[in-house]
């Protein structure tokens, strides 16, 4: 962006965009999508192009996905894997990196990868025993390094013994099917996850970030948290705040498996509590942990609950889907949608001014919305890889007219006009605001240390 205001001449030549009686905003950034992940078994359908042009068909003009070494590799070999499979991206993406294992080469990669390759965020899953779930332990040793690398702890929060345990029992008792799914994870495995990682990074002393919070239990564990003054920060999905827990006893089998995804939907006062939690400040980002199976990857569940690939779509519409429930019902100002959207995950995240601002020198990732504008979503005319929309046959108002990546039009009207490789990938210093400040008050009004003469020590 070179300038903004009243009255600039457009230089001859330039293409001239009527934005009257628009709303023009920092283009979306989805904190968390998995495009073509390898995962339980098979690979996420959508991939880094086919997603990113689905991003920006509904305004959202950055991601950051995930790279996830399988235990025991190399976390630089995985990301210079994930970073090939970028490349044919259209929208600009950036990449947070899991860790599953702990060892010295996973502690002096993490310093590598954050000193020399642009990741400042990891992330750690306390679910899906056996395969990428790591320990207690395991998570003291990666919020340590994080601490001493400046970089931002992320966190799946599920207590995945007790899910292990529940889906024995639920097959010891017969129950096979997608009902399976959300009686194995109730909200109390959420919530016990949650509270147990916080109190960790309080020990830690370092910042932490919730994805996917489904539940009053998560929430809570976030507000108590953040009113004590600890630096904890939540994030809610598109599809959280809209779907119910009903969708998985549907009659219709592959209906049902289309929705598992961890943590799954749930009973209706969740949304309304987690709707609360972003009009509070709570919650602080919305995302859509976009991560594409289609029905002849879901029946790989046929007979097995467990064995469902999980997870559902979203990029294309969180948009249009908090914008319509969001700020056409009154729970957000279109300033709280511009910060819930873009603004706090490029601050978080330490992308800020460059993405989430409209300001003279980011970048001109931009999204001329039109508040008027109105579409019934269809998984028959979307753009997603992905052969179902969990917000099928919802109508909403406000979507987007154009959509800008650094200044080119990759979305004219409707009309999807993006290139393939367009996307460049954006490297995030360490470091950000969010670790520069005290990540709990504790820091400040522990007692000093006492020096052996009984005079206390300089410094806090
Ligand atoms: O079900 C989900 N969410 N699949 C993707 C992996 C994860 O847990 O984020
Ligand atoms: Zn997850
Ligand atoms: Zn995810």
């Amino acid at each position: 962006i070179v300038a903004f205001g009243p009255g600039l001449e457009a230089p001859s030549g330039a293409r001239v965009i009527d934005a009257g009686g628009q709303l023009v905003m920092p283009g979306g950034i989805d904190p968390h999508t998995h495009m073509e992940l390898p995962f339980m078994g098979t690979v996420a359908s959508e991939d880094f192009y086919s997603g990113t042009a689905a991003a920006m068909a509904g305004g959202t003009t950055m991601i950051i996905d995930f790279v996830i070494p399988n235990p025991g590799t190399s976390l630089l070999e995985a990301f210079d894997q994930w970073r090939g499979w970028s490349a044919k991206a259209a929208s600009d993406y950036s990449f947070h990196v899991a860790i599953t294992w702990w060892s010295d080469q996973v502690r002096e990669e993490m310093g590598v990868l954050t000193r020399e390759r642009g990741v400042n965020s990891f992330k750690h899953f306390m679910a899906y025993k056996g395969a990428i779930m790591v320990s207690d332990e395991q998570l003291l040793q990666s919020f340590q390094r994080c601490q001493e690398l400046g970089a931002v702890a992320t966190v799946h929060a599920e207590n995945g013994e007790i899910v292990w345990h529940l889906q024995q029992e639920l097959k010891r008792q017969g129950i096979t099917g997608p009902e399976g799914h959300p009686l194995s994870r109730p909200p109390e495995v959420e919530g016990e996850a949650a509270n147990r990682v916080i109190k960790i990074a309080q020990v830690i002393n370092t910042p932490l970030y919730v994805v996917h919070n489904s539940c009053i239990e998560s929430l809570e564990a976030i507000t108590r948290a953040r009113l004590a003054g600890q630096r904890v920060f939540g994030e809610v999905l598109a599809g959280h705040l809209l779907i119910d827990d009903s969708v998985y006893r549907h009659p219709d089998w592959g209906y049902a498996a289309a929705h598992v995804m961890s943590p799954p939907f749930r009973p209706k006062e969740h949304q309304e509590a987690l709707w609360r939690g972003l009009q509070s400040g709570n919650l602080q980002t919305t995302a859509t942990d976009h991560c594409c199976f289609c029905a002849d990857q879901k029946a790989m569940g046929r007979d097995d609950f467990t064995r469902i690939p999980n997870g559902t779509g979203g990029v294309e519409d969180r948009m249009a889907v908090l914008w319509h429930h969001g700020v056409g019902s009154g729970r957000l100002t279109p300033s709280e949608f511009v910060r819930i959207t873009s603004a706090n995950a490029a601050q978080i995240f330490n992308l800020y001014p460059r993405k989430g601002s409209v300001s003279v020198g980011a970048d001109a990732d931009l999204v001329v919305w039109d508040p008027e504008k109105e579409k019934v979503i269809r998984a028959a005319t979307q753009q997603s890889a992905i052969d179902y929309n969990v917000f099928e046959g919802q109508r909403v108002k406000g979507l987007p007219r154009y959509t800008l990546t650094r200044g080119q039009v990759a979305v004219n009207d409707g009309k999807v006009e993006t290139r393939e490789g367009h996307g460049q990938f954006v490297a995030r210093e360490p470091n950000g605001s969010v670790n520069r400040a005290l990540s709990s008050w504790k820091a400040l009004t522990a007692p000093r240390p006492v020096s052996r003469s009984g005079i206390p020590a300089t410094g806090v």
